[in-house]
């Protein structure tokens, strides 16, 4: 049985875990990533809608607040991410040309002005527009769309490009491909964990950030799996949308987010997404992709030409209030986990809550704002009454 010594183990090497080492690398930190298959979690699977308005839910003051914060640092993370990694502007595919909503019918559209409604309740924007406006601004929108709203401040930006970048900014931590089974406890304090090949990492900070899997290292942390199918569909750039669309086709959720078009004028479109309260099983149905492929169609029908590339499955990692859980939640403890449909989004965030954490002053007024939200909305420790936060064994022979 060999042992790793360092001042941070992320344990998660998806894009928080990554985050998480990178800043933990750029404060002088010794870095170890424990994941078997880094980036092929619910990073794998998301559209990377940057969606603070369109998906603030009734009674998700918490979320909107914080993906608001963390929009704002986008553009900084972005132009970050893609100087450490060497990268030219752009790469990581940061787009800020808003969202266009759609309901199919009229259903639909009761319930579209009822988010428009909230989004006036909470201060975020959006305005109603006709379907005929939404086709001047997407000549693709289909003929029996109900209703439209225009959302300027929704984006996007690519996962796996952002995923990739952070993977060369952290090419100096140890990576190790295997999954942590155990956190490891001393007198009250986690101090690191075991691997699955029975290998012990002893850290001064253990960051959890295994997504959905994150309960199962810490009862603290109760997340569960909230899968999600997406589909990637490459299609020609005049048979496209070129800004996000989103919609509901009789009360189903469905939206496109359009890559950057290529040189061979055509562009990746992500169609998405399933959410189902079921088993992690990475298993994509055959009635997910009908059903995704039938509703993106009704609102775009120039989609029938798109070339289907891939249909994936994989969890949002959920939390009892789906907000996330960003900070200490013991000593030696700091959990970023359970950012439930918005972990693109907020990744900005996370990193300005990582950065605090590790003594870095904030850069300015938004990372400031973040740490304030993420104080305030993300505390891990609001669910410490009703999950234990300590350990029952305390594993590692330190008991
Ligand atoms: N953020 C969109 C989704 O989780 O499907």
């Amino acid at each position: 049985m060999s042992s790793h010594a360092c001042d941070v183990l992320v344990v998660g090497g998806g894009i928080i875990g990554l985050t998480a080492a990178w800043r933990a690398l750029e404060a002088g930190a010794s870095v170890v990533v424990l994941d078997p298959a880094p980036g092929d979690g619910a990073t794998h699977a998301a559209a990377g809608m940057l969606a603070p308005v369109m998906e603030a839910g009734f009674g998700e003051e918490a979320q909107a607040r914080l993906g608001t914060a963390s929009l704002a640092l986008w553009p900084d993370l972005a132009d970050a991410l893609e100087r450490a990694a060497g990268l030219p502007p752009g790469a990581v595919g940061l787009e800020t040309a808003g969202t266009l909503a759609l309901a199919y019918d009229g259903d639909d559209l009761v319930a579209l002005r009822r988010s428009l409604a909230l989004h006036r309740e909470l201060g975020l924007g959006s305005v109603e527009i006709t379907p005929a406006e939404a086709r001047r601004r997407e000549p693709g929108v289909g003929p029996r769309v109900a209703g439209a709203a225009w959302v300027p401040g929704d984006h996007q930006v690519d996962p796996r490009a952002v995923h990739a970048a952070l993977a060369v900014t952290t090419a100096r931590a140890t990576h190790v491909p295997r999954a942590a089974v155990s956190l490891t406890w001393a007198h009250g304090t986690v101090v690191g964990a075991l691997d699955d090949a029975g290998t012990t990492y002893s850290a001064g900070t253990v960051v959890l950030a295994a997504g959905h899997a994150s309960a199962a290292l810490f009862a603290g942390a109760p997340t569960r799996p909230v899968p999600g199918t997406t589909l990637r569909l490459d299609a020609a750039a005049d048979r496209s949308p070129a800004v996000v669309v989103r919609g509901t086709v009789q009360g189903r959720p469905v939206y496109a987010v359009p890559r950057r078009v290529r040189p061979d004028g055509r562009r990746e479109l992500v169609v998405g997404a399933t959410s189902d309260e079921r088993d992690d099983d990475q298993l994509a149905r055959a009635g997910d992709v009908f059903a995704l492929l039938r509703d993106a169609r009704a609102l775009l029908p120039e989609l029938d030409d798109a070339v289907l590339l891939e249909a994936v499955t994989r969890s949002r990692p959920g939390s009892p209030d789906n907000a996330p859980l960003l900070g200490r939640a013991a000593d030696g403890l700091y959990l970023a986990t359970g950012h439930y449909r918005n972990g693109i989004l907020l990744t900005p965030l996370t990193a300005a809550a990582v950065d605090d954490a590790l003594g870095v002053a904030p850069g300015g007024p938004g990372e400031r704002a973040a740490v304030e939200a993420a104080a305030r909305y993300a505390n891990p420790r609001r669910f410490a009454d009703a999950y234990s936060t300590t350990p029952t064994t305390e594993r590692g022979g330190t008991a």
